[in-house]
């Protein structure tokens, strides 16, 4: 067995240092190193991408990345949208127009929503549906999501939004 690598990295906004085994996927440090559960497993075959979070800004399916090439870097997931207890604009937009029902994709379309927010405030639907075809959901029909990110982009695109957050307290990436 290879010898543990020493990684140091930053994830949700804390630094986080730790020595793991050179062949553990990103996505199972997360969640069974760091407790991160929000970031789900559906197949792990860089199918679904119910895995996806941010690397430096990046969507990426973490369970094709391994923990030592986070090293150095930054990572964003689902549990790093929500700030001092309020949800992300994005999320509100996801519980408002009903983009998940069983929220098993969810995490992950937040994150791939949230990377093409960033890149783009003003997708159109053709852009939207591209950004999210490596985001698999059984339960809505698409229809909805898009709907769900049309919002979350309206909400960001306002120049000075008076609320920004509403200060619920729910969170749509659940734990698993
Ligand atoms: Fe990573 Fe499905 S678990 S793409
Ligand atoms: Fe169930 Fe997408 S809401 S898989």
């Amino acid at each position: 067995m290879a010898a543990s690598q020493h990684v140091s990295l930053t994830v949700n906004g804390r630094s986080v240092q730790a020595v793991v085994e050179p062949r553990l996927l990103l996505v199972h440090f997360l969640r069974e190193s760091l407790g991160l559960t929000g970031t789900h497993v559906g197949c792990d075959t860089t199918h679904c991408g119910a895995c996806t979070v941010l690397l430096d800004g990046k969507a990426i399916k973490s369970c094709t990345q391994l923990a030592v090439q986070a090293d150095g870097r930054e990572v964003l997931t689902v549990e790093g949208l929500a700030k001092d207890g309020e949800l992300h604009p994005i999320q509100e937009a996801f519980l408002a127009r009903h983009g998940l029902q069983c929220g098993f994709c969810t995490p992950g379309m937040l994150m791939t929503t949230y990377a093409l927010l960033n890149a783009n405030r003003k997708p159109t639907e053709e852009q939207i549906r591209a950004a999210i075809s490596g985001n698999l959901c059984r339960c809505t029909g698409y229809v909805k999501v898009v709907d769900s990110v049309r919002q979350a982009a309206r909400t960001l695109a306002r120049p000075a939004r008076a609320k920004p957050r509403t200060g619920r307290r729910r969170t749509t990436g659940r734990r698993r």
